[in-house]
């Protein structure tokens, strides 16, 4: 039986026969070096895509940039924020703003209150990424330049509001915040604003007159 003969298309040389062209050595020859050019490239694009994280997945639709500058305590923090990440977490555990505190981490118990733009809210249910450009005050950030307190916690200190302490920093927040929109609130009025904020010990007449003791100081 005659060998088929096989002509490369527009190469007008001469015909050869397959077998002599496609040897099974020739094959698999082929095989192999396909493959290691394959993983060669998706490995390239691989490191590609780690080396140059922010300038090839930045105008990717979807991807969110993890780098961002918060504006805490008056100051621009950059910090490497997670898209699911809390404010609480990045205070406490990115910015080393230990007090702001974690009871409950869902919206309960008022230990994380921090202010944005002068509003008492939870950290721990408020995605970090969602303050940017907004002006975020921590306890840490509420004594003076010359280590003073507060007029508030000096309050608080005076009317012995803290017992074991750990509501304490979420409690004054709430305060300041209350004071900065109503500086003279009624008693009602004050248990109202503080009403968000839990203390296991109890020391909640404490904390109003704390309140009540600051807003006649101010
Ligand atoms: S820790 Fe945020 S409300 Fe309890
Ligand atoms: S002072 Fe202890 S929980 Fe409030």
């Amino acid at each position: 039986m005659k060998p088929e003969v096989f002509t490369p298309l527009g190469s007008g040389g001469p015909a050869m026969s397959v077998s002599a062209r496609v040897s099974r050595r020739n094959f698999i020859k082929g095989i192999i070096a396909t493959g290691a050019t394959v993983a060669s490239g998706s490995m390239l694009g691989t490191l590609t895509g780690c080396s140059g994280e922010t300038a090839s997945t930045a105008g990717i639709a979807g991807t969110v940039e993890r780098l961002i500058t918060l504006n805490v305590n008056g100051k621009a923090r950059r910090v490497d924020v997670l898209p699911q990440e809390t404010l609480a977490m990045t205070l406490r555990y990115k910015l080393g703003l230990t007090g702001t505190k974690l009871g409950c981490d869902r919206g309960e118990c008022g230990a994380c209150t921090i202010l944005i733009d002068d509003i008492p809210t939870y950290a721990c249910s408020t995605l970090s990424h969602g303050v940017r450009g907004r002006q975020v005050t921590t306890i840490e950030g509420l004594q003076t330049a010359n280590g003073d307190l507060h007029p508030v916690q000096q309050a608080f200190v005076a009317e012995l509001g803290p017992q074991c302490g750990y509501c304490t920093p979420g409690q004054v927040m709430s305060a300041v915040g209350l004071l900065k929109a109503n500086p003279s609130p009624t008693r009602e009025e004050a248990r109202r604003a503080m009403s968000g904020n839990l203390c296991r010990c109890g020391a909640y007449d404490n904390y109003l007159n704390s309140v009540m003791r600051a807003a006649r100081m101010s």
